[in-house]
């Protein structure tokens, strides 16, 4: 079966990524969790202390800035590293989510992570999770999917999420924290959070996790087997 890019965009903590992760577990895809790309340069920016308000600053740390994944199968995880280091914890504290959506609000970080991202998409057979996949890193991706939920069910999701870390945040805090990254990803002028008209939309507050990711399944299946169709129709048309 041709191989496609599966493209999921929508606000913070839907269950993106764990819709994500396991989808490409499943097909045997890559995948691209393009969050823990801003959330890695946003660890790098604080710990060299960048001037976020200095272009010059940010395009010369963006130049030292070097991010690759490595894919836990056992876990059916993937690792981030951030020049040689593995952050992927580091890059889930509090200090970093806090920043995040100011540093992917620039222009240069958005212009390089895109651009990388859309290299690690070549191949096909990806599942790829942010806020701007579908409309401008990869617009001719085969599926995009766009997942809404109450911002209660997601606090409250995120809010378990960080307790398994062992991360105990008041309610509160994850829904102001939640309420504003909404707010400053939906209205970034570069890349903002929106649906792409052509994605299909998944509201995840009374699903089940195994039901988002049947979703997304079947329309994976559905958008491989119209492709499937569409190349063999070519062909015969050529014969
Ligand atoms: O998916 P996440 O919560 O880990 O993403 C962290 C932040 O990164 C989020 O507040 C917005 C930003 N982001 C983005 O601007 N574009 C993407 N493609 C992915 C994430």
């Amino acid at each position: 079966m041709e191989k496609i890019v599966i493209a999921i965009d929508g606000f913070s903590a839907c269950g993106k990524s764990t819709t994500a992760t396991a989808v490409a577990h499943l097909l045997g895809y890559t995948y691209i969790d393009t969050g823990a790309m801003y959330r890695a340069v946003t660890l790098y920016f604080l710990n060299n202390y960048i001037k976020l308000t200095d272009p010059r600053q940010v395009s010369k740390s963006l130049n030292n800035i070097e991010l690759g994944f490595e894919h836990a199968i056992r876990q059916q995880e993937s690792e981030i590293y951030l020049n040689g280091v593995n952050v992927s914890k580091e890059i889930r504290e509090m200090f970093v989510t806090e920043k995040v959506s100011e540093v992917s609000a620039l222009p240069q970080v958005r212009e390089k992570l895109v651009t990388q991202q859309q290299k690690f998409g070549k191949r096909k057979g990806v599942v790829v999770d942010g806020r701007d996949i579908g409309t401008v890193v990869f617009p001719e991706a085969e599926l995009k999917v766009f997942i809404v939920a109450d911002l209660e069910i997601r606090a409250a999701r995120r809010q378990a999420e960080l307790l398994q870390r062992g991360q105990l945040v008041n309610l509160e805090t994850v829904i102001r924290n939640l309420s504003k990254r909404d707010r400053l990803d939906t209205s970034r002028s570069v890349g903002p959070l929106k649906q792409a008209p052509d994605a299909h939309l998944i509201d995840t507050t009374h699903l089940t996790f195994s039901e988002q990711v049947e979703e997304v399944l079947n329309l994976a299946t559905s958008a491989m087997l119209k492709l499937h169709q569409s190349k063999n129709h070519h062909k015969v048309k050529q014969v």
